[in-house]
């Protein structure tokens, strides 16, 4: 008999192994162990053995059926995972809804920029991130050997090749290829040898420039002051601070009210009360004439700011690093 239970065990084995029929699998185990099946006619069995022999056959019989039972269960579980649970399918269940990527919190706001200038009409244009020393600072008035080149890492690739340090040079190139009146706003990557809790060798700026005939500092701080209030709110102040640029004259750097303190003066505005976002100034007359325009007849005025800084600023994220790490959790915030 304890031939036949092992020969038992090991057949009904190898059949579950090739089932993946819930039907057919529910005939063997009735075959099996069934009221009628081969385990409880083994049963029936035992009792008919010798006295001496039926406490092993009844511990081997019983270890046989839990076996049995434990394979059975698993073999179920198999074969519903490959049947189509078409009675189990409610249709009116909301499906699974995917993943939506969004676009990065740099590109947004860099849009949202651009968008509010174009509202006042000007156009987006874009400019290569490999530039010729030229257009980067040759024609925006920076000389060879002019100061300001120092305070510009750049990254050379030749003598006469960098990747651009601020999207300033697309000025130059809309200016040579259009006469006046000129009305752009350039958004870009920008590159500088700089690495540190604030500095990223790769960044994002937003470049303006509008020239015309009569184009006065008043409609720079007319065109700056609405730029300010719908990108951080009507109730946000302003000042213009004098400042140096080589390729504007007279220049000023935008502050805003500190956004975090509201002028009280804290650690993020320095005890300042106030929050630089952005440079600008009056065309200089030599940027003019480096393009063939007559400073004569035509002023202008021109900006440049840095995405990160504003989107920093707007949402109140205090580490630069967080826009390049790419961990959804912060990206996904936006
Ligand atoms: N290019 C300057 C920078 O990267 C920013 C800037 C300042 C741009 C004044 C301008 C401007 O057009 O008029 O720091």
């Amino acid at each position: 008999m304890e031939k036949e239970i092992d020969i038992l065990l090991q057949e009904t084995l190898e059949r579950l192994e090739t089932i993946d029929d819930a039907k057919e699998l529910e005939r063997l185990r009735i075959e099996v162990l069934g009221r009628k099946g081969t385990i409880p006619r083994l049963f029936k069995q035992l009792g008919e053995s010798h006295a001496h022999e039926r406490p092993a056959l009844g511990k081997i019989l019983n270890k046989t059926r839990a076996h049995l039972e434990n394979a059975f269960r698993e073999a179920e579980s198999r074969t519903k995972s490959f049947a189509p649970q078409i009675s189990t399918l409610d249709v009116s269940l909301p499906g699974r809804m995917p993943y939506l990527g969004h676009l990065h919190p740099i590109t947004q706001v860099g849009s949202e920029i651009t968008e509010i200038f174009q509202r006042l009409g000007f156009e987006v244009v874009e400019g290569p991130d490999v530039e010729l020393d030229y257009y980067n600072f040759e024609a925006l008035n920076i000389p060879k050997d002019h100061p300001a080149r120092d305070m510009q890492d750049t990254f050379y690739i030749t003598d006469n090749v960098v990747l651009r340090t601020h999207t300033s040079p697309i000025q130059v190139r809309v200016m040579e290829k259009q006469p006046p009146p000129v009305r752009i706003i350039a958004p870009g990557k920008a590159y500088r040898c700089d690495s540190d809790m604030t500095h990223t060798p790769m960044f994002h700026q937003v470049e303006g420039l509008m020239v015309d005939r009569d184009v006065s500092f008043a409609d720079l701080k007319g065109v700056l002051t609405i730029f300010v209030h719908q990108m951080f709110g009507q109730d946000v102040d302003l000042r213009f601070r004098p400042s140096f640029f080589p390729f504007t004259e007279p220049s000023a750097e935008v502050d805003i009210l500190c956004v975090m303190c509201r002028g009280e003066g804290c650690r993020v505005c320095s005890e300042t009360g106030w929050l630089e976002i952005l440079g600008s100034g009056m065309v200089d007359p030599e940027v003019f004439k480096m393009v063939g325009y007559d400073p004569e007849e035509i002023t202008g005025f021109a900006f440049g700011m840095g995405i990160e800084r504003i989107a920093m600023l707007k949402y109140g994220i205090n580490d630069l690093r967080l826009f390049f790490e790419n961990d959804l959790r912060f990206l996904e915030q936006f």
